[in-house]
């Protein structure tokens, strides 16, 4: 009965080329026990490079470590889902219209929050002498600026913690020889990620808070898009880089101490024509989430949302008139091309375009991918992608329809990283296995 199992499993076990040879030597007439034993023996070499590589981990035995300690995986991905909770506590702030209510940038002393009275009026006063309180907040009491202010407060300090969290691991875990020299490379190329985002968060609310916004009466006194969808671009790509870190750590600590199940199986699968050609098209898709991302970060930043609240129309059809599009209000020294990120029907227009061309993208590979002989993993990845996929658009829509309510557009926001994450989960699945030796 036992045999009779472990035999209907082979296939799994070690491969459907393994396997072929296997039954080939079965049909030659030597039974199910020689054919197991043929296939261990197939095996042999490669569960001996498991073992000589996990020998190798320990780097007081060889001096170096060939393999990056697990620990640095587990805490890469927990630094990615703080980042995930800062973003989604950025996107409140934007959208409650808190992230002007600081109007200097002090890294050290500014992450104490105001106590006194006497603390909180300076801090008002300051804020009273900013376009955007005399535009948007005029008249606000000191508890409405004490909420804003707490808002943004919070915002920058998780910031600062987040700082903490990455900084002072990673240099101890470079200090203690935890990583390999690449590991400690990628540690050090996300560290300077990390810093370029604390730069570029000041430098966006800094373009909100020019006098000049004041003396315009149209100009409403609003980050610049540009740098709120490069804020918004590193904190993804933050994300990005330290979730596939931490997972890649993690699988080939499994892999080189011989944990990984069906190792040899999984490696030929995954090097197999169909599965490298799937694996490509995911990474493409992966771009496009990415690109659809920003360019929702594009009507975020331009408040492009709270234009032609219907959907699939735009006005009178499914897109606004060429002349609105492409208008000479938006012109540059006789350049057209600013309508395409400066002009907020043309923004919204490229959003739902780019979204619809996601999903629809998103939608075949799910089906493609339902058909392949794909890991448990990756097939979990596949249908986490599109259910998110589908949840993402249902929030987009209903986030337009009824006029960018905030726990609706923040919903929307949070599952961009999530439909992120599920597409980079995907395509890491599918990378190849290292080798050790
Ligand atoms: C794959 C599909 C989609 C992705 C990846 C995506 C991604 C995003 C992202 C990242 C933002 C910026 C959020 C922020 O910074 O606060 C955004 C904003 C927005 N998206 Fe999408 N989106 C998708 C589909 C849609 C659809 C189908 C619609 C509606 C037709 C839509 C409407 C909006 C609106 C109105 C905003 C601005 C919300 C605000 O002002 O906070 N999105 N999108």
């Amino acid at each position: 009965m036992f045999a009779t199992r472990l035999y209907a499993r082979i296939p799994a076990l070690y491969g459907r080329a393994n396997f072929l040879a296997a039954s080939a030597a079965t049909t030659r007439g030597h039974g199910r026990r020689s054919v197991l034993a043929a296939l261990k023996a197939q095996h042999r070499p490669l569960r001996q490079l498991a073992t000589a590589a996990s020998a190798s981990l320990d780097p007081a035995a060889s001096g170096k470590p060939t393999v990056d300690a697990p620990a640095v995986g587990y805490w890469s991905l927990f630094c990615a889902s703080m980042v995930f909770g800062i973003v989604v506590w950025g996107g409140l702030t934007r959208l409650t219209e808190s992230g002007l209510s600081i109007v200097e940038w002090k890294p050290i002393t500014g992450a104490k929050l105001p106590t006194s009275d006497y603390e909180w009026e300076a801090e008002f006063a300051k804020y009273k002498q900013f376009p955007e309180y005399h535009k948007v907040h005029i008249g606000i009491e000191m508890d409405d600026f004490k909420r804003i202010y707490f808002m943004e407060w919070f915002h920058r300090n998780i910031g600062r913690l987040f700082g903490v969290v990455y900084l002072v691991p990673a240099a101890y875990f470079v200090a203690k020889g935890k990583v390999t020299k690449r590991g400690a490379m990628k540690l050090g190329g996300l560290g300077l990620l990390l810093l370029g985002q604390g730069a570029m968060g000041w430098y966006m609310v800094a373009s909100g808070l020019e006098k000049e916004l004041a003396e315009r009466p149209e100009a409403i006194p609003r980050v610049s898009q540009y740098r709120l969808t490069s804020h918004l671009s590193l904190a993804y790509l933050l994300y990005a880089g330290l979730a596939l870190y931490g997972w890649n750590v993690l699988r080939t600590n499994r892999l080189a101490r011989g944990k990984l199940p069906h190792a040899d199986s999984l490696r030929s699968l995954l090097q197999t024509p169909e599965i490298a050609s799937f694996r490509r098209k995911i990474t493409a898709a992966t771009l496009l989430v990415g690109t659809t991302c920003l360019s929702g970060a594009m009507v975020a930043g331009l408040d492009a949302g709270l234009l032609f609240n219907e959907f699939p129309m735009m006005g009178d059809s499914l897109s606004p008139p060429l002349a609105q599009l492409w208008h000479s209000f938006y012109a540059r020294n006789g350049a057209m091309w600013p309508n395409l990120f400066e002009n907020p029907a043309t923004v919204q227009l490229e959003h739902r375009i780019l979204a619809l061309s996601t999903y629809f993208v998103l939608s075949a590979l799910w089906f493609r991918g339902r058909k392949l002989p794909l890991p448990r993993s990756s097939r979990v990845a596949l249908h986490a992608m599109y259910l998110l996929a589908n949840l993402q658009v249902a929030l987009g829509i209903s986030t337009l329809v009824n006029g960018v309510p905030i726990a609706n557009a923040s919903a929307h926001q949070a599952n961009s990283v999530l439909l992120l994450a599920s597409a980079l989960r995907l395509y890491h699945s599918l990378r190849p296995l290292p080798r050790f030796l």
